[in-house]
C-alpha cells in the first residue's frame, strides 16, 4: 500500500502527462486498493495500464465501466494480452478454425440489433441494444474462461448481471429456464454452410443459474465495445460453465417450462450434457478434464494448470447443485 502511496500519482503533474480519463481511473484504483480489494484491483489495474500504454488496444469505440462489486467477479490472475482473447476463438458461425472468426467476422453487422425477449414473462419484448446498454450500469469484471477442449483465459469483460434484464421482464411462475439463441444468418455467416451443429446456436441455464449474480451479459472487454469475434454486440458469459455455454451474439432470450435441448446436447449428446460445469473430476469421453493450458502462455516449457471445480467458483456457485449427481448431470 505504502509503495504505491508513494508513486506519486495524486501529484498534480500526473494530470499533464497521463490522459485525464485514464488519471481519473487511477484515482478511482487508488481508492479501491485503500478500500482493500487489492488482488481483483491489480489485476485490473494491469489492464488498464496496457491501455494507458498503447491507448487503446483495438481501437473499437470505448464502452466505460466500473469495477464490479459482485462476489468473485474479479480474479487476481493475470489478464490473457488482447491479442490472444480476439484472435484464438471459437465461433463455428465463422469457421471451425480458431483463426477463422478473426478473419471472417468482419461481415457480422452488430447494428442496428434487437434481441427478442418472449416465452413465461409478464413483459416479453424486443430490445433494441442501445436500451439494453442502458439497462444497468457497466461493470468490469475479470473471469477465468474455461474451454471444454482444454485451453483457458482470463478477459476483463464489460456488461452487467443478466439478473438485471431478467428482473425487468418478470418471468412467470412457469418459467425454469432460459435459452439463448443465436444469430444465423447465412449471408454474413460463412460457417453455416457446414452441418457441424444445427443453426442457430442456442444454449440455456436453468433459471437459476441465469439468475445468478457472475452470469453476464457482456458488451465489451478490455474496455471496448466487443469486437465480433467474441460476440458482437451482446454475448452471454458464465464464467463456471465450459465456454461453450457462453452463446455470442445473441438475438433472443427465451423463458421455457421445460428443459430445452442444446446445440452441442443435439450434436454430440454422449459427450456435452446440459449442465456443462467445469469439473477436473468428469472427464471429457475423449480427453481428460484435469489440467488446461493458458492461452499467451504457450510454449515446450509452458506449465499446465490445474483446473479448478466450477472453474474456481465454487464457494459461489456450488449450491445451485446441492445434492445433485454431477457425474450423471454433466
Ligand atoms: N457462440 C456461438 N454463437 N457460436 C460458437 O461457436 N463457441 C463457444 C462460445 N460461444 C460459440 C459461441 C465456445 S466453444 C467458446 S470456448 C466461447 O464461445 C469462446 O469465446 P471467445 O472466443 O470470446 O473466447
Amino acid at each position: 500500500m505504502h509503495l504505491l502511496k508513494n508513486r506519486g500519482y495524486a501529484h498534480p503533474l500526473a494530470s499533464e502527462i497521463t490522459p485525464r480519463a485514464v488519471y481519473e481511473e487511477r484515482r478511482t484504483l487508488l481508492r479501491q486498493l485503500a478500500a482493500g480489494a487489492a488482488g481483483g484491483t491489480l489485476a485490473l489495474w494491469a489492464a488498464r495500464d496496457a491501455r494507458a500504454q498503447g491507448a487503446r488496444p483495438g481501437r473499437l469505440p470505448a464502452l466505460a465501466a466500473s469495477r464490479s462489486s459482485v462476489a468473485g467477479a474479479l480474479t487476481m490472475e493475470k489478464l490473457t494480452p488482447y491479442a490472444d482473447v480476439t484472435s484464438y476463438n471459437n465461433f463455428y458461425e465463422f469457421g471451425t478454425d480458431k483463426a477463422d472468426p478473426a478473419r471472417n467476422a468482419g461481415t457480422l453487422k452488430p447494428r442496428p440489433w434487437t434481441v427478442a425477449v418472449d416465452g413465461e414473462v409478464k413483459k416479453p419484448g424486443n430490445y433494441d441494444l442501445d436500451a439494453l446498454l442502458k439497462l444497468a450500469p457497466m461493470e468490469e469484471r475479470s473471469y477465468r474462461l474455461r474451454c471444454v477442449e482444454g485451453w483457458s483465459m482470463v478477459v476483463p469483460w464489460v456488461g452487467y448481471s443478466l439478473a438485471e434484464l431478467i428482473k425487468r421482464v418478470e418471468p412467470t411462475g412457469n418459467a425454469k429456464y432460459v435459452q439463448f439463441v443465436t444469430l444465423a444468418d447465412k449471408a454474413r455467416m460463412p460457417g453455416l454452410n457446414s452441418s457441424v451443429l444445427d443453426w442457430p446456436y442456442v444454449e440455456a441455464l436453468r433459471l437459476d443459474e441465469a439468475m445468478h449474480p457472475l452470469t453476464m451479459l457482456a458488451y465489451g472487454l478490455y474496455g471496448e465495445t466487443l469486437p465480433n469475434q467474441n460476440g458482437a454486440p451482446v454475448r452471454l458469459v458464465v464464467p463456471w460453465k465450459y465456454g461453450f455455454k457462453s452463446g455470442k451474439s445473441i438475438v433472443r432470450i427465451r423463458f421455457l417450462e421445460n428443459q430445452p435441448k442444446t446445440s452441442w446436447e443435439l450434436a454430440i449428446p454422449g459427450e456435452y450434457g446440459f449442465y456443462s460445469n467445469v469439473n477436473p473430476g468428469v472427464d471429457h469421453p475423449r480427453w481428460s478434464q484435469a489440467t488446461e493450458r493458458r492461452i499467451g502462455e504457450d510454449g515446450l516449457f509452458a506449465r499446465k494448470r490445474p483446473t479448478l471445480m466450477f472453474n474456481g467458483y465454487e464457494a459461489q456457485v456450488g449450491q445451485l447443485y446441492a445434492g445433485m449427481d454431477l457425474k450423471k448431470f454433466y
